[in-house]
């Protein structure tokens, strides 16, 4: 059985064959509208999400799928002090496969261990946000034709953004990538990152101001400041607006750079930007959909269902 905890759970040959299903998904959604007719899919959400958790209830329902789950902690027996691994015994009697967010680094590998189902991280903590990368991934690959010899920049909060820690592991095994990250000194990304870069000779660069490299970049992708991840509220308003992308700055950028932003987005992309074709955050969350479609068929080994007739 294989679970999903880190985009490194798949290897670059199986991210190509799971992102031809969702490319072929997305031409042909009424082929596929019974693949999962019978399955359940169970959102277990220890903490808020809209896009990710309607995102992959949104996926199980156009397999045919039906979804049950919780959206918050409180609504759920964790609020009693039932553990995730009992959590996971029970639901493993009630679904076929489950999505689980929890603000526990690890939560959802520790339920992994003791289900009798598939288990997709749906982020947790500050860690890691796989199926926000096989998202990020998706979109890179249909928009700009490929995944390698790419210069990415990351803005903004780099130190607790979990979907920038998941993205960089996952585009480190494309060849002639060259990162640069754009933070405030107080939000670098983890010295564990680039210990890692170093390690694997990766070019990157760290700098302060957007408007310096916005001319070099094939890539831009924006974060939110994580304000539930801050000790201290001043520290927080202090650099909530450290940056904010508008037109002025768009216009430093070449014509085909992409601005990708997991959502939600705060201040920090102005919404004049939004009518920027440049600008594709919002085809990014419906790629989202079809890859966590082509996520569901591939754990629950439906994927080939469709062999015969593509
Ligand atoms: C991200 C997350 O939850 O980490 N959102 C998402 O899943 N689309 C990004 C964020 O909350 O800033």
């Amino acid at each position: 059985m294989k679970h999903l905890m880190s985009p490194l759970d798949f290897s670059v040959e199986e991210l190509e064959k799971l992102f031809d299903l969702a490319e072929h998904i997305a031409k042909n959604p009424i082929r596929y509208a019974h693949t999962c007719d019978g399955k359940v899919l169970a959102t277990c959400f220890y903490e808020p999400s809209t896009r990710t958790r309607l995102s992959f209830e949104s996926a199980m329902i156009h397999l045919g799928g039906k979804v049950l789950g919780f959206s918050d902690a409180a609504n759920s027996s964790a609020s009693k002090g039932e553990s995730v691994s009992d959590t996971i015994r029970i639901i493993s009697c009630y679904a076929d496969i489950c999505a689980m967010r929890h603000p526990k680094e690890g939560a959802p590998m520790v339920a992994a261990e003791k289900s009798r189902i598939p288990v997709i991280n749906a982020g947790d903590g500050g860690h890691q946000h796989p199926t926000q990368t096989l998202t990020d991934l998706l979109t890179i690959r249909s928009l700009k034709g490929h995944l390698d010899h790419l210069t990415i920049g990351l803005c903004g909060d780099l130190k607790f953004g979990r979907t920038v820690h998941s993205l960089i592991n996952a585009l480190v095994r494309y060849e002639g990538i060259r990162f640069v990250f754009i933070s405030p000194e107080e939000l670098r990304v983890p010295d564990y990152i680039t210990d890692m870069l170093k390690d694997k000779n990766i070019p990157y660069q760290e700098v302060i101001r957007l408007e310096n490299v916005m001319p070099s970049l094939d890539l831009l992708y924006m974060t939110r400041v994580q304000k539930e991840r801050f000790f201290n509220e001043e520290d927080y308003v202090r650099l909530k607006d450290f940056y904010i992308l508008d037109t002025a700055k768009m216009e430093l950028a070449g014509p085909d750079m992409l601005v990708l932003h997991p959502l939600p987005r705060v201040n920090e992309i102005s919404v004049e930007v939004d009518d920027d074709p440049r600008a594709v955050y919002f085809k990014q969350a419906q790629y989202g959909v079809y890859v966590r479609m082509a996520l569901i068929l591939t754990l629950l080994g439906l994927e080939d269902s469709m062999e015969n007739e593509k």
